[in-house]
């Protein structure tokens, strides 16, 4: 029986995949950039296994395409970009990388927060180019995160884990999610309330909900409308869980403080999108989980999840295990 083979749409950190070689022969894209998505279907055609990124559409066509194909095995938590539904039709397996990547995110959530709040990369621009010019009472005055309140949409790993923190900053916690987390509520002193109550009371509005069709444009102008003046957004999910265009007019008319952002609804963000002509803004280029270490950990989760279906077995990470009885069955 000849190898099954690998088709990795990306170099990956720490380079794993030694371990895939043993047992496949395995392709890396070597682009610094995403394939194509005609490549993405030509490849599949001779794939057994797909090891994919966020920015790789796992669509009809490369599942199509990919008769083989018994595992997508995507480097993110988030899986929006595949669909699953149609992946779970054909028996093919997808797994994501959950838990390694939920402190280092957190981190950089808290940290939008903070750099929206107290006006970091505005100071630092400002500094560069000759903006501070005396220090002055009412210059660059921002929002104090400390004993403020924070309202979390989505207490999963990632919510949770950014709530902890608050508690460091005797921030007072609220929560909206599909259902309530007693525990969180226990630990935290977290408060369940309705999403339009969250809005209406959080100083900061964080958001942690995977993207789905419920979530589309979760906040949109109502939402912001509800929101306090003096209020900051922070975006570390996935950028079309908010109307950008409407987050635009919020902040440039001032009916919203501040964004900490670090995805947008059209990644790249384009450089002349009207979000970036604003200061009351802080952009990232969607870099959540991107520490040296935990970009490791993920890669060789990934790896091991292929691994795992090549044995036949059910991988740990799983997102649709109704694939692998339907596989079986087969
Ligand atoms: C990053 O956005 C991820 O989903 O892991
Ligand atoms: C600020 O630097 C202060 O001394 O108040």
């Amino acid at each position: 029986m000849s190898k099954p083979s690998i088709f990795v749409t990306r170099a990956l950190p720490g380079d794993p995949t030694p371990r895939l070689r043993e047992v496949a022969d395995v392709e890396i894209w070597p682009g610094d950039e995403p394939p194509p998505h005609g490549e993405l279907v030509r490849r599949a055609a001779d794939a057994d296994a797909l090891l994919t990124m966020l920015t790789d559409p796992i669509d009809d066509a490369v599942l199509d395409a990919g008769k083989r194909l018994r595992i997508v095995a995507q480097m993110a938590v988030g899986y929006d970009n595949v669909d699953v539904a149609a992946a779970t039709e054909r028996g093919i397996l997808v797994t994501n990388t959950p838990g390694v990547l939920t402190e280092t995110t957190a981190d950089l959530a808290f940290a939008l927060l903070l750099a929206a709040a107290r006006r970091i990369v505005e100071g630092d621009r400002l500094t560069r180019t000759g903006g501070w010019k005396s220090w002055h009472p009412s210059f660059l005055l921002g929002q104090d995160v400390h004993g403020a309140t924070l309202g979390i949409v989505g207490l999963g790993q990632i919510g949770l884990a950014v709530a902890r923190r608050a508690r460091g900053f005797d921030m007072r916690i609220l929560y909206h999610d599909r259902t309530r987390h007693p525990q969180a509520e226990a630990e935290l002193g977290a408060e369940y309330v309705s999403l339009d109550r969250l809005l209406g009371e959080s100083d900061f509005v964080s958001l942690h909900v995977p993207l789905a069709s419920q979530t589309r444009h979760l906040i949109g102008q109502r939402e912001l409308s509800l929101m306090k003046p003096s209020a900051v957004l922070v975006n570390a999910a996935r950028g079309a869980v908010v109307d950008q265009q409407a987050l635009c007019a919020a902040l440039k008319e001032r009916r919203i403080a501040a964004a900490g952002l670090d995805v947008a609804e059209i990644e790249p963000i384009p450089v002349d999108d009207p979000l970036l002509t604003l200061d009351n803004v802080v952009v990232t280029p969607h870099i959540g989980s991107a520490s040296v270490a935990t970009r490791a950990r993920m890669a060789e989760m990934a790896v091991e999840s292929v691994l795992q279906a090549l044995r036949g077995e059910l991988p740990s990470n799983c997102v649709n295990a109704e694939a692998f009885s339907r596989r079986k069955q087969a």
